[in-house]
């Protein structure tokens, strides 16, 4: 995949180049000659540990940063102990940021214990100048603070931290273009995410992200397609298309292209035999689109579809763009073109201002279109969006109650989905061996469902035909038959 001589055959004796991704070779082949020699001192291997806390999007930059320490030559570790610590940071709900704020507070004292360490925060909370604040009083043991527009940095960071042995912070309020040609490391061996577009410029009302992701920047088609063909003569069959609205992919390209239209040059991949993508906004969602879909060996009968919520009322205050309407007829839509399509979403419980009529509304579409499966969250206040200053904010226990009331719904429907499915016979991809019980082997139907069957490691990335033979409410038993 990437070629290492690129770093390796990078002139080191001078100042570094201005331009990128020439700079980071630069830096990366000055970190690997210093690792080398702090593995001579300490008459070991470097640890590494990575905690990547936030969405697909956060998971595809900890496998670029992972790859960048990984060449510098550190090892997986435990995080206590580890030389390296990096915290990819999540911040789209406040129990996100109250999680790294309790890591810190235990790692001040390993740090103590262990002084070689450092500790590295990255991801989309640094990218709040109050969360930054906070850190540089209250834990000032942390070595590098990074933001989400500058991840491909990471090896001059921490050149710059160790020549200085200060805190290094560098956060850039916006992205300076798209830097390609740098190494990633991949989870797995037959699956990959592939980044499509960067930054959201939705700004629904309650959501942080365009605010720490930055506007809305599409790659080139040519790198997509490209960074696929390697993937695919690589061994991956499946790849998932990410950005935080796919359906808008193409708009600010020099020369426009839709997001059906990557997905038919995506289709043509020879040797690719999944496509998936995340996530769909509803307001976006074209009639090509679903054309595509439908007209496609290759894209996943499975379809994210965030509601966030049921009431046209709430839908206009959190600046969704659509209505109840909109979207049960865009369901309509769909299905009528793919009857096998699996939905499922993301719905927010307790925004400002939502009455029991408005979450009448919210079920009333879930029973509706029945989706497969929801992710639910209660609603968070997040500093900084226009929802954290609306006046009603809905008292706790009338939101846990209306959460509870949603969770046995979403349940029941999703129940007697997976019910009507046993007996079927279905394409699975086999992924992993079953962390508790290594007799079973784990993998995903085209509906993005997950079933075990008795099988072994060797069947792992390959796609074999299941029998389903018992649902176990979210989840499947199955027999392979093929
Ligand atoms: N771009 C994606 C979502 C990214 S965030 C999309 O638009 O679908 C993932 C989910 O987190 C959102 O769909 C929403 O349901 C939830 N979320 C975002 N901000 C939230 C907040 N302030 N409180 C609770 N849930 C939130
Ligand atoms: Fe947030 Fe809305 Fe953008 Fe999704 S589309 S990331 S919910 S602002
Ligand atoms: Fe979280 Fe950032 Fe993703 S806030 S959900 S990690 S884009």
């Amino acid at each position: 995949m990437f070629d290492y001589n690129l770093i390796e055959n990078t002139d080191i004796s001078g100042e570094a180049p201005e331009c990128e991704p020439a700079r980071q070779y630069y830096f990366m082949k000055k970190c690997r000659l210093w690792a080398q020699e702090e593995e001579k001192r300490m008459g070991r291997k470097l640890t590494l540990s990575m905690q990547t806390m936030g969405c697909q999007m956060n998971a595809r930059d900890s496998e670029k940063l992972e790859a960048i320490l990984t060449y510098i030559g550190y090892e997986t570790g435990e995080e206590t102990v580890a030389d390296f610590v990096l915290y990819n940071t999540c911040t789209v709900r406040e129990n996100a940021n109250l999680k790294v704020y309790g890591r810190l507070g235990y790692m001040k004292n390993q740090k103590r214990k262990n002084p070689q360490m450092k500790i590295a925060m990255c991801g989309c909370m640094m990218q709040e100048p109050t969360v930054v604040e906070k850190i540089k009083k209250s834990y000032s043991f942390v070595d590098m603070i990074f933001g989400t527009h500058n991840v491909y940095k990471l090896a001059e960071i921490l050149y710059t931290q160790i020549e200085s042995e200060r805190m290094v912070i560098d956060i850039w309020q916006e992205a300076k273009g798209v830097v390609e040609d740098l190494p990633s490391v991949r989870k797995y061996s037959f699956k990959a995410g592939v980044n499509i577009m960067y930054g959201c410029n939705n700004f629904c009302s309650y959501c942080i992200v365009p605010y720490v992701r930055g506007r809305e920047r599409s790659r080139e088609p040519e790198e997509i397609l490209r960074e696929i063909r390697n993937l695919v003569a690589d061994g991956v069959i499946e790849i998932m298309l990410l950005g935080q609205n796919v359906n808008s992919y193409g708009k600010t390209l020099e020369q426009p292209m839709t997001f059906a239209e990557l997905l038919r040059e995506v289709e043509k991949i020879e040797g690719l035999e999944r496509i998936r993508f995340m996530t769909s906004h509803p307001k976006d969602l074209s009639d090509e689109l679903i054309q595509a879909m439908s007209e496609s060996k290759k894209v996943c009968t499975h379809l994210h579809l965030p509601l966030q919520s049921g009431s046209t009322d709430i839908l206009q205050k959190m600046n969704r763009r659509y209505t109840k309407e909109d979207y049960l007829g865009l369901v309509d839509r769909i299905k009528e073109k793919m009857p096998n399509i699996s939905l499922t979403t993301d719905l927010i419980v307790g925004f400002p201002g939502e009455t029991e009529e408005d979450f009448l509304e919210t079920l009333d579409v879930v029973k509706k279109v029945r989706y497969e499966s929801v992710y639910s969250f209660i609603y968070s206040k997040r500093t900084g969006t226009p929802a954290a200053a609306m006046e009603n904010q809905v008292p706790e226990d009338v939101v846990k109650d209306r959460f509870n009331r949603l969770l046995q719904t979403i349940q029941s429907i999703s129940h007697e989905i997976t019910d009507s499915k046993v007996g079927e016979v279905v394409d699975v991809l086999m992924e992993e061996v079953n962390d508790h019980d290594e007799s079973l082997i784990t993998g995903r139907l085209s509906s993005n469902a997950v079933v075990h069957c008795k099988g072994d490691e060797n069947l792992i990335g390959k796609i074999c035909q299941v029998k389903l033979t018992e649902s176990k409410g979210f989840y499947f038993m199955g027999e392979i038959v093929q």
